[in-house]
């Protein structure tokens, strides 16, 4: 195969043409890797993210003056507020009975932090069984469309790099009873040399590609499929989902399509919706909900310092933080929102500085010790500014959030295992069984309970006889119990 001499004069013009350096030396087969890497790369855009991103590092952190606190659906306190929800449930229970929600589990991170050998949605997360966390997040579908009367379409997203092991996974456990799965894969983006803006080479043959972000959701729910069919939201479209609920692969304890948060969307006619926490700490490492100018927005955490820290730091006169809406990355879509996007706005990218193993230019492989790279990722959240009409609804960081992204310390398995039996306790002991517990209120052992025998706590308390003693592990599974009373 010999070398398109365009393709050589196009790189020659981004300065970019060192990827073809040791053609010479790659057999036939890696030559049209490397020409596939290539030709997926857009080098006009590339240019622009470059010159913005890698050589002036330029930030779009507002002025503190700019910024404030934003509305929030808070917990429900009072009488009054209880009904609302209870309302705005029925209405997402309506939605889900009607078949017009589809769910978006958003599955192509590297999952670097976690260092698994494998797809993190294969994580063996369950306490006492463990199930993966791709199981509890389907049974819990399967769970909600028993519910509802209408099985939830599950589209899940994968990357390049873990699409075909996704797939297998969920192929081997037989799509774990759901009735639809369709799998779609984001964009990638070049990593380029932190110094000189050169696209980094994986291996002689091969460019350092790595997933566009979770933002790169909507334009790969547009594309096509492989085989040139409908893309996700033209099967959607015709299948009569309009509402979307989305969530990351990391958090085992999600509420899937929520029902009150559905509702509380589509009562306001949102567009796009959040779930918040309240931050506790202002270092606290998760993005917040503010208003830029009036409009809502996410400011990342690695933003709010320096340049707002004393914003980032200011308390109410009760002692809670101003700006306190911590996102956690659970969200619901229209899907006329994500088409009327994608006809006219792109989100922007960041940048992640990152270790990014590479080939050197005498073709020796470097494994770099402090961070070489910069590479370049989406962000759904950045959807939100563009929404005519949004809702943010605040959730118990408990009872919701505990994403699994590190090997040890905080967010790790030993946390998520920890919070998950905590959690399951809570559900027992209002069911009226008692839980042992230690002194500081953790539970000393595994509880797991499958979504598939109980999805929340109300469930479980009207299939459990009162009066259970759980001193030891506890698994409760589909049909029955499955370890020691
Ligand atoms: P994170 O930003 O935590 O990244 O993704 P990660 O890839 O899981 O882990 P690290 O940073 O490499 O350690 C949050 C969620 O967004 C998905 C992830 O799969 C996870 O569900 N994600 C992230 C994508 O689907 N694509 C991406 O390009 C990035």
């Amino acid at each position: 195969m010999s070398l398109d001499p365009f393709l050589v004069s196009r790189l020659a013009a981004h300065g970019q043409e060192h990827l073809l350096r040791f053609w010479k030396d790659l057999d036939e087969p890696a030559r049209e890797r490397l020409l596939a890497d290539v030709r997926s790369i857009d080098f006009g855009e590339l240019e622009c993210l470059v010159a913005a991103l890698v050589r002036d590092d330029e930030t779009s952190v507002p002025d503190a003056e700019r910024v404030a606190p934003i509305d929030v659906f808070g917990l429900p306190r009072t009488d009054a507020e209880r009904v609302e929800r209870r309302r705005a449930a029925e209405a997402g229970a309506a939605l889900l009975a009607a078949g017009e929600v589809g769910v978006v589990l958003v599955a192509g991170g590297s999952g670097t932090r976690l260092g698994f050998d494998g797809p993190k949605g294969t994580y063996p997360i369950g306490p006492v069984t463990a199930a993966s966390l791709f199981q509890i997040h389907a049974e819990k579908i399967v769970a909600l469309g028993r519910r509802h009367g209408k099985p939830l379409p599950l589209y899940v997203m994968t990357s390049p790099e873990n699409h075909e092991a996704t797939v297998r996974f969920f192929d081997e456990h037989h799509r774990f009873g759901l009735s639809h799965v369709r799998f779609f894969v984001q964009g990638q983006v070049p990593a380029v040399d932190r110094a000189t803006g050169k696209v980094l080479l994986a291996e002689k043959g091969r460019v350092a590609l790595s997933p566009d972000g979770h933002g790169g959701t909507l334009t790969a729910l547009a594309a096509p499929a492989p085989d040139g069919g409908p893309s996700c939201l033209d099967e959607m479209r015709a299948r009569g989902v309009r509402t979307l609920f989305y969530f990351q692969v990391d958090n085992p304890l999600v509420k899937i399509a929520d029902p009150a948060f559905l509702g509380l969307h589509r009562l306001a006619n949102a567009e796009m919706s959040f779930k918040v926490v309240e931050k506790v700490t202002p270092e606290e490492k998760v993005g917040v909900v503010v208003r830029v100018d009036g409009k809502p927005q996410v400011i990342e955490y690695s933003d709010l310092f320096p340049k707002l820290a004393e914003l980032a730091e200011k308390r109410a006169p009760e002692g809670n933080l101003e700006l306190w809406a911590g996102s956690i990355a659970i969200h619901v879509l229209e899907r006329s929102f994500i088409e009327r996007l994608l006809g006219a706005h792109a989100l922007p990218f960041h940048r992640a500085v990152k270790k990014v193993p590479y080939v050197d230019e005498s073709g020796k492989k470097v494994e770099p010790t402090a961070p070489n790279a910069v590479k370049f990722e989406r962000f759904i959240f950045d959807a939100l500014p563009l929404a005519q009409r949004w809702t943010l609804v605040e959730t118990d960081r408990a009872v919701e959030f505990e994403p699994l992204k590190n090997a040890t310390g905080p967010d790790s398995p030993a946390t998520v295992r920890q919070r998950m039996s905590d959690l399951f306790a809570g559900w027992l002991e209002r069911a009226g069984a008692s839980v042992a517990r230690r002194p500081d209120g953790s539970v000393p052992f595994g509880i797991e309970i499958s979504p598939l025998f109980a999805l929340d706590a109300a469930e479980l308390r009207d299939k459990l006889e009162p009066g259970r003693v759980v001193d030891g592990p506890l698994y409760l599974g589909p049909d029955e119990m499955l370890l020691p009373r």
